[in-house]
């Protein structure tokens, strides 16, 4: 077990934190008494979880949160920032998998969620994560990511190709490890790291869009939600990720990433392709 910074004080946000791996790395975090903004797309499914972690002693607070609508993402990034307090971890955790479509403004459904509207979220955020430094960005990807042959720019801005969504789900995956990279690379700036990181494969909700009775055979041979935070709990609070910048992990440990992780230019790409798209109407604060 690796010591964790005293988060006594300590600010952070977990996307998609009503279930899953989120829901238990939000409680984790709130147990060692940080104070947890949930920003999920249901107030009905993590009000509940607001009360628990409360109940518990620890502070907690939900903001509304779809990642897959830019103006959602700019009005919670808004709603953060009006805030007098600062912000030292951001948990980019929300994912979806499975389903086929595009979000409201026309993106790939999967890419538009897993990536995109966390670029935003992440970029309307980076100056308070700055002011609080040090701050960490963790940003939960997956396994999936390895199988990513490259990014298809044009396809990003249609309805969801392939009848699985997996293709688009391992781009999306790589997407965030590209992101992570970049954030490194200066982006983020002084005194803000950033993560990647495979979870393990999670009996979560996930897997909801897999029928009956395949679904519960699979989760037998997965892990639990609360196995499934340590790594994502390792990035934003362990002192010695605290150390680090810019890489990928795989049960709490450093990893090599797919080797287009590495490829500077595509990551400079999808960062300038991120902002373009995401710059329609920028927020103000
Ligand atoms: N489970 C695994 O084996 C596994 C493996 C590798 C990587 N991961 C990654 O781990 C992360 C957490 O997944 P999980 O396993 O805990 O899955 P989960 O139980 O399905 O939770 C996913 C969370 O993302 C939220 N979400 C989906 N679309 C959203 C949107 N448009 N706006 C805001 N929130 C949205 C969901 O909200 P709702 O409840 O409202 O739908 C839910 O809170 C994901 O990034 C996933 O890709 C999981």
């Amino acid at each position: 077990m690796h010591r964790f910074m005293e988060l006594k004080g300590k600010v952070i946000l977990i996307t998609g934190a009503n279930t899953g791996i989120g829901r238990v790395t939000a409680e984790k975090l709130a147990q060692r008494g940080a104070r947890v903004i949930l920003a999920c797309r249901s107030k009905e499914k993590t009000q509940p979880v607001v009360d628990a972690i409360k109940a518990s002693g620890g502070d907690a607070e939900f903001v509304p949160l779809d990642l897959a609508d830019l103006d959602s993402v700019r009005a919670a990034a808004e709603l953060v920032l009006q805030k007098d307090e600062p912000l030292h971890v951001l948990i980019n955790n929300a994912g979806l998998a499975g389903l086929r479509g595009q979000t409201k403004q026309g993106f790939e459904l999967i890419f538009g969620t897993n990536h995109l509207g966390h670029f935003l979220l992440t970029e309307l955020l980076l100056p308070r994560l700055r002011n609080s430094a040090p701050a960490r960005i963790v940003n939960v990807s997956s396994g999936s990511h390895y199988q990513a042959k490259g990014i298809d720019f044009g396809a990003l801005k249609e309805r969801t190709k392939t009848v699985t969504s997996m293709a688009e789900y391992e781009v999306s995956k790589l997407a965030n490890v590209l992101f992570t990279k970049e954030l490194a690379r200066g982006r983020a700036g002084e005194g803000v790291t950033s993560y990647a990181l495979h979870p393990g494969m999670v009996a979560s909700d996930a897997w909801r869009e897999i029928p009956w009775p395949v679904r519960p055979i699979m989760k037998l041979f997965m892990i639990t939600n609360e196995e499934g935070a340590e790594t994502t709990l390792h990035c934003a609070a362990s002192d010695e990720a605290g150390k680090e910048d810019g890489l990928f992990y795989d049960k709490k440990k450093v990893r090599e990433p797919n080797k287009l992780a590495h490829d500077e230019a595509l990551a400079k790409e999808l960062w300038d392709k991120s902002v373009e798209w995401t710059r329609a109407s920028p927020v103000v604060v």
